[in-house]
């Protein structure tokens, strides 16, 4: 069992205000993102959608405090991460964000349960209880017998939920998944979007790039973005209700 509460869910409240972010080009600049405002909604998987090129790494990178925007803010929990200086947005990625890859991103010389204590180790938990906590997580996603294995050894669909694991590690406040199903076949990926939903269960927020369009009824809205601007917020079947105003 993890020792700590899920997160509240004030504290996972991530709030993006009138978001802008360029980058310089020969030609001038690209707006990759403008006007973005949202509350992502805590205890929910909301998938952010939209063409090539309409933004969607440029805001997931924002929201994470990886990148910073040219002006407007990210707040969580009330707090405005964004204007941070880049070791303390270091220290609430490891603390109170978690992250999932397409390519899974574990280490490969690590097994599964030394991937998922990892992170633990960075925020600085002890040896016993990292072990301890990282078979619990892998044991609550199926995976208490291949806690031994490396990652070359595991098929796709488990080492996502390894990574899922791993995101878990420091009791998130956000997880942010960039296109996890993106290499996995449909009943992997349906599996792998189960583990997201425990994750979201708990009060976290979850938030979720996707091209895929079988996962549209498995979260809870969908933020559509096109050329840089949220165009459209629209709730799946999941809810009746729109999942918050732009
Ligand atoms: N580092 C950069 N320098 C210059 N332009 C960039 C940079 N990163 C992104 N862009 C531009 O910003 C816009 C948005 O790019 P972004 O990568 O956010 O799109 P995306 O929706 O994630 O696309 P894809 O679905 O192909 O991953 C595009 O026009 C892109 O060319
Ligand atoms: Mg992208």
């Amino acid at each position: 069992m993890l020792e700590r509460m899920p997160a509240a869910p004030t504290d996972a409240l991530l709030t993006a205000s009138n978001l802008r972010k360029t980058y310089p080009d020969p030609g001038g600049e690209v707006v990759a993102l403008q006007g973005f405002s949202y509350t992502f909604p805590a205890g929910q998987i909301t998938a952010i959608m939209g063409p090539s090129g309409s933004g969607k790494t440029t805001l997931l990178n924002l929201l994470a405090g990886l990148d910073t925007p040219t002006s407007g803010t990210v707040r969580l929990g009330g707090e405005v991460i964004s204007a941070l200086p880049e070791n303390a947005r270091a220290e609430v990625r490891l603390r109170r964000f978690g992250f999932v890859f397409q390519s899974y991103n574990l280490v490969a010389v690590l097994n599964a349960w030394q991937n998922v204590a990892f992170p633990m180790g960075l925020a600085d938990v002890g040896a016993a209880e990292r072990k301890a906590r990282a078979l619990a997580l892998l044991k609550r996603f199926g995976l208490e017998r291949r806690a031994h294995h490396l990652p070359h050894k595991l098929s796709g669909g488990e080492r996502q939920r390894v990574s899922v694991a791993r995101a878990l590690a420091n009791d998130p406040a956000v997880i942010f998944a960039d296109e996890p199903t993106g290499n996995l076949d449909s009943k992997s990926g349906r599996v792998v979007i189960a583990a997201l939903r425990e994750a979201a269960q708990e009060g976290r927020t979850v938030i979720l790039v996707t091209h895929d369009l079988r996962l549209v009824d498995e979260v809870d809205g969908v933020l559509e973005l096109a050329d840089g601007v949220l165009e459209r917020v629209r709730p799946t079947k999941r809810r009746a209700q729109p999942v918050g105003a732009p």
